[in-house]
């Protein structure tokens, strides 16, 4: 069996970054990112395409070269180590299975890179494929597996030598949704029963907030945030990564006065008072972009004196909740969720209905900063 590697090194970060930069001409594909990984966290890369989530990975592993800052794993810099002396094992975007070799031979392939003996080699390759549940899978070929099996088998050869850190590139990206969610809980229950630390890079919002410990957002080559699942669906540090975890009203509004309490705004339907991110400060007069959860906004039949006045545009019913559209006075439409026996989810089109938020609720990002 693997041998588990969590809490190794004490408290100290497995892997530490610092000002790590690359760029391909022009582009900067990694753009200064510092991160610290601690032993048996599962960190999750997410942002859109072209982001330079591969690009931090191919960092990591060694594959790529960095143009400027330091890579450190356990307080030893491995800035210029060649991949096979890393101690970090890569499962990449596309499985890469060498096609020509079996199974076996895939599996057994980083143990040879690094001179382990053959009988040694054998029992390893038997172990990490049982781990994976593919035991008896030795002579297949990858063509005469599924997607599933492929995938798994690329696992076994990134967990075959023991790596400290596990670096994961889209692992699921290719299956269908039924065998990802499958393979989510296989994931994380490997990873619990190896202690291994990962770095796991997904597009899929609703993946990384359901494996992880911590989700870094990337954004054009830079971490935008980084913290818990929890963290950033409720207190997102910009537009881009509330837009980007969950769903959530933009809209522009512009401020009207900075209280205690929180900042009141004017938008296009109406006043407004919200919470300004941490970090950020707020003129008088300053425009801003406001965001606000579906589900944090109050529905309530007919026109009510307060609240923002709005009619019903139409109400989806999507099981356990209904999403309430709504035409505000400048025409903008916001959406709201309500349950699906509130009378609110049985309005028809054009009726009268007025909103409301709490001001925790409101979130208040500078302009220009998505
Ligand atoms: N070998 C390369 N040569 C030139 N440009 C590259 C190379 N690899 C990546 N890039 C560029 O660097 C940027 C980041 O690419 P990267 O592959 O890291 O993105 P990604 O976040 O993994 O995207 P995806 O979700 O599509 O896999 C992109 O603009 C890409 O075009
Ligand atoms: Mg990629």
């Amino acid at each position: 069996m693997m041998t588990p590697h969590k809490n190794q090194g004490g408290d100290s970060a497995a892997l530490s970054i610092r000002s790590l930069v690359k760029r391909y001409g022009s582009v900067v594909a990694t753009d200064g990112v510092s991160l610290d990984v601690s032993a048996g966290e599962f960190m999750s890369l997410l942002g859109p395409s072209g982001s330079g989530k591969t690009t931090l990975l191919m960092l990591l592993a060694g594959f790529e070269v960095a143009d400027g800052g330091e890579i450190r794993m356990r307080d030893r810099d491995i800035s210029r180590v060649p991949p096979n002396k890393r101690d970090i094992g890569m499962v990449f975007q596309r499985y890469a299975l060498f096609p020509h070799m079996s199974v076996a031979q895939n599996v057994a392939f980083p143990l040879r890179m690094r001179g382990v003996a053959k009988a040694d080699r054998e029992a390893r390759v038997r172990a990490a494929l049982e781990t994976v549940e593919l035991t008896g899978y030795l002579d297949r070929m990858p063509a005469q597996l599924s997607g599933g099996q492929q995938q798994r088998v690329a696992l076994a050869r990134a967990i075959v030598f023991e790596p400290g850190i596990l670096l994961m590139d889209e692992p699921l990206g290719a299956l269908d949704r039924k065998l990802r969610k499958h393979m989510q809980v296989e994931l994380k229950e490997l990873q619990g029963r190896l202690g291994a630390t990962v770095i796991y890079v997904t597009h899929d919002q609703e993946e990384a907030l359901a494996m992880s410990d911590r989700v870094a957002i990337i954004n054009a080559g830079r971490i935008e945030q980084l913290a818990t699942p929890r963290e950033l669906y409720d207190a997102p540090a910009s537009a881009f990564v509330g837009d980007f975890i969950g769903e959530i009203n933009l809209f522009d509004a512009k401020v009207e006065e900075l209280e205690s309490g929180g900042i009141k705004l004017a938008s296009g339907f109406g006043p407004l008072t919200g919470t300004p991110v941490p970090g950020a400060t707020f003129s008088r007069g300053q425009k801003v972009h406001v965001g606000i959860r579906p589900e944090r906004i109050a529905v309530r039949a007919g026109a009510a004196s307060d609240g923002w006045q709005a009619g019903i545009r139409q109400t989806i019913f999507n099981g356990s909740n209904v999403t309430v559209y709504a035409t505000m006075q400048d025409g903008q439409e916001l959406r709201a969720t309500v349950a699906p026996n509130d009378r609110e989810a049985s309005l028809a089109r054009g009726e009268a209905i007025s909103l409301s938020a709490a001001p925790r609720d409101v979130f208040v990002f500078p302009a220009g900063a998505a």
